[in-house]
């Protein structure tokens, strides 16, 4: 649905030039909730105007359900935006305009009937929950409801994909799981495509089914939860499902592993396989089970005794589909989120 190639923006600021995109390549499938996650200066802001050549990339391409968007100009432009809602971090409505009048602004922009225009707004307010606020001002709607009325108003004009720059970034815990929620259920009943920008995880682990991790320009890491989170090694595998970052002090000898492994078996089947299958002590130094992307994943942190042999036990957790390997210790100050 959305395809980025080799994208570069160059900025040139005073006598420096910035490069806020360094040869990006992206793809998000038709209907995925996909998760763009980076520090502050990024390059995320400058990745979704991109998108939609608010800003023109210094090279690459982009296209958009099989548009080529950096191709087109004028008239043509305007009407491949028009399928590309925008959801921002403050809502970004009009003060003096109520609730329906925001959500109905994108229409009057292109010249529909006013029964038309009021009948959109009134199905719009009532998919994101707001039916009974139409008359209110932004004023007097709190943070998660004015987000709401962003939402509407972006999908006026009947999108196909849905932009969302840190739409949470201004909102408490529930009110950015609430949402999120709305977000994942648009989606669902309305076949959205969704980026969601943030510099948050649990964002990405609450809802996104793939995700790209970006830093100075650069995408390092790219692809579904599910397969990202298996790269025990990888930055978003360690801030999906992280493990402590130190050892426990008093630590015997025997070789410690990190194990991960999906499914919805729990995490007894696995170490009691072992124990029984080698008649070993197995002691389990940290543990994470959660659900990510509609999934149970558990990552455990195990010590053997010592002299045991590694590669035949990796050899028979690999055959059960667990990712077993030594523990790395991350520097905790290395955290992807700012
Ligand atoms: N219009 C602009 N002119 C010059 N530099 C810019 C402009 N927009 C962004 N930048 C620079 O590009 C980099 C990425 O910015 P941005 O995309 O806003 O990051 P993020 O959204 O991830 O915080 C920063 O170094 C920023 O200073
Ligand atoms: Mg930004």
């Amino acid at each position: 649905m959305i395809e980025i190639r080799s994208l570069r923006k160059t900025y040139r600021q005073k006598k420096r030039q910035v490069q806020a995109l360094d040869n990006v390549d992206l793809r998000v499938g038709p209907g995925q909730i996909h998760g763009i996650i980076g520090r502050s200066g990024a390059g995320k802001s400058t990745l979704v105007r991109c998108l939609t050549l608010l800003d023109r990339p210094t090279s690459g391409t982009v296209s958009i359900a099989g548009k080529d968007m950096s191709s087109l100009s004028g008239k043509e432009l305007l009407q491949a935006r028009r399928k590309i809602g925008m959801v921002f971090q403050h809502a970004n409505l009009f003060d003096s305009r109520t609730a329906a009048a925001n959500v109905a602004y994108p229409l009057e922009l292109v010249k529909t009937s006013r029964a038309q225009i009021n009948a959109k707004v009134q199905e719009l307010l009532d998919l994101v929950g707001l039916a009974e606020y139409a008359d209110a001002y932004p004023a007097q709607l709190s943070g998660g409801q004015r987000q709401r009325v962003g939402i509407a108003r972006a999908l006026a004009t009947d999108p196909d994909v849905l932009l969302c720059d840190e739409p949470t970034s201004a909102l408490d815990p529930q009110t950015t799981y609430d949402v999120l929620d709305l977000i994942k259920s648009l989606r669902n009943r309305l076949r959205l495509t969704v980026v969601i920008i943030t510099h948050e995880m649990h964002v990405v682990k609450y809802a996104c089914d793939a995700v790209s991790l970006l830093r100075d320009g650069r995408i390092e890491e790219s692809g579904s939860i599910h397969d990202v989170v298996r790269h025990t090694g990888s930055d978003l595998s360690h801030a999906l499902l992280p493990l402590p970052a130190t050892l426990p002090e008093n630590l015997g000898p025997g070789p410690v592993l990190d194990l991960l492994y999906a499914g919805t078996h729990a995490t007894e089947p696995v170490i009691s396989g072992l124990t029984k299958r080698f008649g070993i002590d197995v002691n389990v130094l940290a543990g994470t089970v959660e659900e990510l992307a509609g999934q149970q994943f558990a990552h455990l942190r195990i010590q053997l005794p010592p002299e045991s042999d590694v590669s035949v036990i990796q050899n028979f957790l690999a055959a059960q589909q667990v990712t077993a390997q030594p523990a790395e210790l991350v520097d905790p100050t290395e955290e992807l989120e700012s």
